[in-house]
């Protein structure tokens, strides 16, 4: 496939940030949307740095569907990467209503948007999370029913509900799922990486906080499971291998073997969380501060993808170690402790 004009929706974001690069360097062009409510204005400059080249991005808020059809109309995509929504689990619990919306109508502006000026291909940043408490491990794309155990899983159920119907209701619509597992890492330049604001809810970036001083220690939820060290396992995927994916499920998508398709991105192994903080210390160079306390609600005690599919069709692979992850975090968080300039 040739050089393709991609709308990175969610662009300035972690995942979005890193797709942008990959998409880049595998030659395509890409303009980013973003409403940076999550993310920040630095991470432009800093991808047009790692890029060689500006990289276009226009600030909008894409549950506007009168503002997220102009900037289609503008620059005229040929393909959207959909990595915009929120997505913390504790908060979707606390604000429902703005999970739903928010997350939905983002989607709803892009696909009428898309319809009106003849956008016929899509990626959705869907996740591990649409699987639910009782899918057999591995997971499998084929497992169903979807059921996820909270407001933000439920978003990501519904809109590759959305897709689904829409894409049977729209020849030529093709459309990739793409579910993520846990996605950690950074660039290996360390000039981009995650920078979450307030208190990071997940494993790796606490633990950077950790090491930085940011945070006091780290608090392990539960060792009691019945798994090999007691602590859940986790299918935790290099963001650069991740963003890698996006790349090969956009070029895949005019051969792909269905018009909505899903693929687990993921390293297709379970990684403890001991396994995690023992990898970083040891790049780290010291023991960092941690305790354990109970096990935290919700929690699954241990799950990682089936990754044939992804193999076999989109001949992608996760190729990045547990040791690389921890390494290029480490050296984003120590060149940036406070995460980009505000
Ligand atoms: C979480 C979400 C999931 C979401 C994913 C991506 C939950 C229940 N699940 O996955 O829906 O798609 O993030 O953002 O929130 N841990 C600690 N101490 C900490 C933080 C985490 O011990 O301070 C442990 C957890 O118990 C878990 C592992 O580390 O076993 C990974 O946790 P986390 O990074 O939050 O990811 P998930 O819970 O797998």
């Amino acid at each position: 496939m040739g050089r393709v004009r991609i709308l990175v929706a969610g662009g300035a974001g972690y995942i979005g940030s890193h797709t942008v690069l990959s998409l880049l360097e595998a030659g395509h062009q890409v303009v980013v949307a973003d409403d940076f409510s999550n993310a920040r204005p630095a991470v432009l400059d800093r991808l047009g740095e790692l890029a060689g080249r500006p990289v276009p991005c226009v600030e909008v808020d894409l549950t506007d569907p009168g503002r997220t059809d102009a900037v289609v109309a503008e620059h005229r995509p040929e393909a959207v990467i959909h990595c915009a929504g929120l997505k913390a689990v504790g908060e979707s619990t606390d604000a429902p209503l703005r999970y739903y919306r928010t997350n939905l109508d983002a989607t709803f502006s892009l696909l009428e948007a898309m319809r009106r000026h003849g956008v016929d291909r899509f990626v959705f940043s869907s996740s591990a999370t649409v699987y639910g408490d009782h899918a057999p491990v591995p997971y499998l794309e084929t497992h169903t029913p979807l059921a996820a155990a909270n407001p933000y899983g439920r978003t990501k159920v519904m809109i590759e509900q959305v897709l689904t119907d829409h894409a049977a209701a729209t020849p030529g619509l093709r459309v990739a799922l793409l579910r993520y597992f846990n996605p950690v890492g950074a660039h290996p330049s360390g000039r981009i990486g995650e920078d979450p604001q307030g208190v990071p809810t997940n494993l790796m970036p606490f633990v950077a906080q950790v090491a930085v001083g940011r945070r006091e220690r780290l608090a392990v939820f539960g060792d009691d499971y019945d798994t090999p060290d007691g602590t859940c396992l986790r299918d935790y995927v290099h963001v650069v291998d991740l963003a890698e994916g996006h790349v090969a499920a956009v070029e895949h998508l005019d051969v792909q073997a269905t018009p909505v398709r899903a693929f687990n991105l993921g390293g297709g192994r379970g990684t403890s969380v001991r396994e995690l903080f023992d990898a970083f210390c040891a790049v780290v160079g010291r023991e960092l501060p941690h305790e354990v306390v109970g096990r935290r609600s919700g929690d699954l005690p241990a799950y990682w993808a089936d990754t044939t599919r992804a193999a076999d069709e989109l001949g992608w692979r996760a190729r990045r170690s547990l040791e690389d992850m921890v390494a290029d975090v480490w050296r984003w968080q120590s060149q940036n402790p406070d995460g980009y300039p505000a």
